[in-house]
């Protein structure tokens, strides 16, 4: 979802530059065409030759390089980049951008530059919470520019607090942001993920394959599409999607006390969690004893969560309901048959059985029936863009 798209990468002078290099490998590796722009001071932590090599391209470092005469640089670069970054962004970096200085070619590019901005402050946190460094990032903020919060942590200096610069996925989560339609804006989405596990005794549960990846591609490329996102998440040992709101729920009785809570926020419910439709009846207080023979487990069924949803469908407000459909055989039917059951939107049907496209895979193929039973089959794609392609459908749908 980077390739191809043309980022201006500034640089400034503080001990995270290291990381910002990292960040360049990335990007490089997503088909991204980066140029890296350094400060002087940037040139102190780690070489301009580092950041050449890792971008592919000639990385730029003074207004007045022997070679540029042919070109006012400042303005050539600004013009032809998507997106503009600057990370790290020093405290002396973000004072210049505050006030217009063009006394370098980071700052002057800045100045020339007309699109989108981001800004990745690393300093000392005392420094980070000074005044001026706020009144500053809050102008900055006003000029329209993104500013990424510090992460809080141990700090290079010793210090403990806020400054760190953040983690290449954050920051990735914030290019894709700064590129992704923003068409769910002032949308409230519930995304279900992952598993659920139904416990019979203290040890032990019953539950299914689910890795969750789907749901938590959905919460995040929702995020980045301008969603407020409420992920109501089963176990799964899945990094927390920044600026996401997490609700942890183990069992389907769990899962749908979360969502019937939050229903009435909701403008969009996406059910891609694999609820387990039956539980134990009863949970034994104590461990069940190997014996000699067999054993025998009664369960009973869970409440189903969506078609409880569905039931409820056609009062004022009620959310657009997305549903998932995992099959292993019958597939296009099945999933027509959940829709129509459930009452849904949108019916996203994918086969467990395949390598690529099962439970714990990074990618899948989805074919998606919507509420006219217009079918949409997807190639193979990582399950980000899986993900994408859903919430385009659901954009439409919900206009
Ligand atoms: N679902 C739910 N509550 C349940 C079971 C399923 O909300 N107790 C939701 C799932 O999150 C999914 C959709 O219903 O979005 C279809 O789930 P699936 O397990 O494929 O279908 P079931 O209705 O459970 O039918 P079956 O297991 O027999 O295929």
């Amino acid at each position: 979802m980077l390739a191809d798209k043309k980022i201006l990468f500034g640089v400034s002078g503080s001990i995270a530059v290291y990381k910002a290099a990292e960040w360049v490998r990335e990007l490089a590796k997503a088909g991204a065409d980066v140029t890296v722009v350094m400060t002087e001071a940037a040139t102190r932590f780690v070489s301009p030759l580092t950041f050449a090599t890792l971008s592919g391209r000639r990385v730029y470092t003074g207004m007045f390089e022997p070679d540029s005469g042919e070109e006012v640089t400042h303005i050539n670069l600004a013009k032809k980049c998507d997106l503009f970054l600057v990370a790290p962004a020093t405290a002396q970096t973000i004072a210049k951008l505050a006030n217009g200085f063009a006394d370098n070619l980071l700052t002057s590019l800045a100045l020339a530059n007309r699109a989108k901005m981001l800004i990745f402050p690393a300093m000392n946190s005392n420094m980070y919470c000074h005044g001026a460094t706020r009144a500053n990032l809050a102008r900055l903020k006003d000029y329209g520019y993104g500013i990424i919060e510090p992460d809080e942590g141990k700090l290079a200096c010793g210090d403990e607090g806020v400054g760190r610069l953040v983690d290449w996925e954050t920051a990735r989560d914030a290019l894709l942001s700064a590129f992704a339609p923003q068409d769910l804006l002032e949308k409230t989405v519930i995304i279900t993920a992952g598993p659920t596990c139904e416990p019979f005794d203290p040890a032990r549960h019953l539950s299914n394959r689910s890795s969750g990846k789907m749901g938590f591609a959905l919460a995040r490329s929702a995020k980045q599409r301008g969603a407020r996102v409420i992920l109501i998440s089963g176990p799964t040992s899945l990094k927390k999607p920044s600026g996401v709101e997490v609700i942890n729920s183990a069992t389907a009785l769990e899962m749908h006390d979360a969502v019937m809570d939050n229903y009435d926020r909701a403008d969009i419910v996406v059910m891609s969690a694999a609820v387990s439709d039956y539980r134990p009846a009863k949970l034994k207080e104590k461990k069940v004893k190997k014996g000699s023979g067999s054993i025998a487990l009664e369960l009973v069924p869970n409440p189903d969560i969506l078609k409880e949803l569905g039931k409820r469908k056609g009062k004022a407000g009620s959310p657009l309901l997305v549903g998932f459909a995992a099959e292993s055989s019958d597939h296009l039917e099945e999933g027509k048959r959940k829709l129509k059951e459930k009452k849904l939107d949108l019916i996203v049907v994918n086969d467990i059985i395949g390598t690529e496209t099962g439970f714990a895979s990074d990618t899948n193929q989805v074919s998606l029936i919507d509420r006219d039973y217009q079918l949409e089959k997807s190639p193979l794609l990582t399950k980000e863009e899986c993900a994408y392609l859903i919430w385009d459908k659901i954009a439409r749908l919900m206009q």
